[in-house]
């Protein structure tokens, strides 16, 4: 069996102002134990405008949840209007960033390329990337899945050090099933990300026994069971459900 730790994530995407983040935060805290903690790195990630607060919080009350952030610019700093540094990131001791979440590849138009860019700069300020990777259901349907899994990892980690592949994170999430109510079946997933580990292990055998793989797409604390009882499934990336405390934290507990 596998020796990997289990990683939950909360995606709150464009959702909670600083206010309201900072509520959510010290409720899902509240329902958490020591054990909790001791089997599972729960993160969560806030927009940038709440990044602030959730911090403070965290760090005021002693929470040990890690704190995310949702995608980053590759450059250290300059005339680019509008984007956000990984040294602003690491400032906040953001620990987490999630990249080429397929929301900003399908509906922002980011590349393969502006991907591996931005996971490089985010291992460079010493953050680890979470890297998300996925077929949308036409490429499913047409069996293009792995053909379009192994270019997205390609792009990423053709470009890295083993050394750095180790400090990478990757979220397995068909763009089908993302905030669809339709998931992937528990097997379909693990074979995928299965699929997904052979590429890692193309480059390091070792790394690919270590990589965290995460599965991602409407994930609730009614499948969490079963789709984390996968022996590839390292943990969830998850969206919709992680703006509910109550229902994160069942999904943190779902044992
Ligand atoms: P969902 O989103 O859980 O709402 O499907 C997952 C994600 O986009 O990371």
């Amino acid at each position: 069996m596998s020796e990997r730790r289990r990683l939950i994530a909360g995606n709150w995407k464009m959702n909670l102002n600083h206010l309201e983040a900072i509520q959510v935060v010290q409720k899902i805290a509240y329902q958490l134990d020591a054990k909790d903690h001791e089997t599972t790195d729960v993160v969560v990630c806030p927009p940038f405008t709440s990044l602030r607060s959730v911090q403070t919080t965290l760090e005021s009350d002693n929470i040990p949840i890690q704190l995310g952030a949702q995608n980053v610019y590759w450059e250290a700093s300059g005339a680019f209007t509008g984007e956000i540094s990984p040294t602003m990131l690491a400032k906040l001791n953001v620990k987490y960033v999630i990249v080429g979440h397929s929301e900003r590849r399908e509906v922002l138009g980011e590349t393969d390329e502006m991907v591996a860019r931005k996971v490089n700069a985010v291992l460079a300020a010493e953050m680890v990337p979470i890297v998300c990777v996925g077929e949308t259901l036409e490429e499913r349907e047409s069996e293009a899945t792995e053909a379009k899994i192994d270019r997205q990892v390609e792009a990423v980690i053709s470009g890295l050090k083993p050394a750095q592949l180790n400090s990478v994170v990757i979220a397995y999430e068909p763009i089908w099933a993302i905030g669809t109510g339709r998931n992937a079946t528990p097997e379909d997933a693990n074979a995928t990300i299965g699929f997904i580990r052979q590429l890692v292990g193309k480059r390091s055998a070792s790394t690919a026994e270590e990589i965290q793989i995460l599965y991602g797409g409407s994930v609730k604390a009614g499948n969490a069971a079963e789709l984390m009882a996968q022996p590839q499934i390292d943990g969830a990336l998850v969206g919709g459900a992680s703006l509910d405390p109550d229902e994160f934290v069942r999904i943190i507990k779902y044992r």
